[in-house]
């Protein structure tokens, strides 16, 4: 019956130019004896709507009926799932309800959404760890650290496999979300650790697999990741990480699959973003020696390859690039990568960076290059490849 679902009073939503959805409510409704229905509606801002319509496309849900808004009480609920009337707006509405609560989660069923803070929030503590774990979803607030005990127990239980994606758009949080799953498993103990005797030995052993997954991150974003005009640290590529389990439900290991590497960015980056992180790091936070040994410099503006996203683009607010540098060499010697081969590396990485300074001079049809150009000789070197052949090769 229409005065079961718009009555007096009756609160629904009105789009709105401005602010996406307004409020309204129903201030009459008249039912005429063939079935056809006037509803008045009057928004927050006193804007007043008639619709006139009948008994079956209300029942039917007409295109164009203002959506029907939530009581109250239901609309910072936890789970969209629990909504009464779930359309766009009350969802909308709903997770904005919760975001001024600092609640940033919400679930929507068996997902979770995650609105990003754009700040530090106290939510990750090893305090917090532990409050999740062991518990069903659904027992305390919506987090990211429910669904990985959800994935976790369910994999101990059922002992297959399980799988979380993390999807949103540049600068929703994936990066970080991904993070703190991974902080979660490697930090949250088998669910009869405590009983176990577990060796010392078994105990180190396992703490090092789990630094060494963690230790993927900066290495992966050191050199996929860069700044640009949506996220100062956006994922310049996609990952599939599978983390390994014994049947102990302990880790023993990780695979990491990146794919769809934006390698243009190398060469070209657009005003305000910037090559991938590592070349600035190389940059600010190789040692003198090393600096000079391999034609760096602390002023990337010296490098076209660096500079491109105009003055504007480096450096990041609050972030030192060579402080960044230690921390990535940290990284890679805690994933096994001797201090030989990460120098192995950025010698390669110098050298891309002289190979975008080479000079090339066209001459009719015909181009060329100068011989006692540093840059020249510098890649070559790096690279080693002769300075003859290189120059063969056609541009
Ligand atoms: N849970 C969080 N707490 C605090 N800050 C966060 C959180 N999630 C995201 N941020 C902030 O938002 C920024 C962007 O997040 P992130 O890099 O994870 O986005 P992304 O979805 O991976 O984007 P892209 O697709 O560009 O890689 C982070 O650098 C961080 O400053
Ligand atoms: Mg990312």
């Amino acid at each position: 019956m229409a005065e079961n679902i718009y009555s007096k009073g009756t609160k629904v939503w009105f789009p709105d130019k401005e602010l996406s959805w307004i409020s309204g409510e129903v201030t009459s409704l008249t039912r005429n004896p063939d079935d056809t229905v006037k509803l008045v509606f009057v928004d927050d801002r006193g804007k007043e709507t008639t619709i006139n319509t009948t008994v079956k496309e209300i029942k039917d849900g007409r295109e164009g009926l203002p959506p029907l808004r939530n009581p109250p009480l239901l609309e910072t609920a936890d789970d969209l799932a629990t909504l009464s009337h779930l359309n766009e707006p009350s969802v909308l509405h709903t997770i904005r309800n919760r975001y001024a609560q600092h609640s940033i989660y919400t679930y929507s069923g068996i997902v979770l959404i995650a609105m990003n803070p754009f700040q530090r929030v106290t939510l990750y503590g090893p305090e917090i760890i532990q409050a999740y774990s062991g518990r069903r979803r659904g027992e305390l607030e919506p987090h990211l650290f429910a669904i990985a005990e959800d994935a976790y127990t369910a994999m101990s239980r059922d002992g297959t496999g399980q799988t979380i994606i993390v999807s949103g758009e540049s600068g929703a949080g994936k990066t970080e979300s991904a993070k703190y799953i991974m902080r979660y498993l490697a930090s949250v103990n088998p669910p009869d650790a405590k009983s176990r005797a577990r060796t010392k030995a078994s105990l180190d052993e396992s703490s090092e697999v789990e630094r060494q997954i963690l230790a993927t991150n900066p290495v992966l974003e050191a050199f996929g990741n860069a700044k640009t005009t949506r996220n100062d640290n956006s994922s310049r590529f996609g990952k599939y990480i599978q983390i390994l389990f014994d049947g102990k439900q302990e880790i023993v290991g990780a695979r990491i699959r990146t794919y769809l590497l934006e390698r243009s960015r190398v060469v070209f980056q657009p005003l305000t973003e910037r090559n991938y992180h590592i070349f600035y790091q190389l940059c600010a936070g190789a040692p003198l020696k090393e600096r000079k040994d391999l034609g760096l410099d602390t002023d990337i503006t010296k490098f076209h390859y660096l500079k491109q996203g105009g003055p504007s683009s480096t450096p990041i607010n609050g972030v030192d690039d060579g402080e960044e540098f230690r921390q990535t060499q940290t990284a890679l010697s805690t994933i096994g990568i001797s201090v030989e081969k990460q120098w192995a590396v950025f010698k390669l990485l110098s050298a891309l960076l002289h190979l975008g300074n080479i000079k090339i001079t066209s001459m009719r049809n015909d181009s060329s290059i100068d011989d006692t150009d540093p840059a020249l000789q510098l890649s070559t070197r790096f690279l080693g490849v002769p300075l003859a052949d290189f120059q063969e090769v056609d541009c």
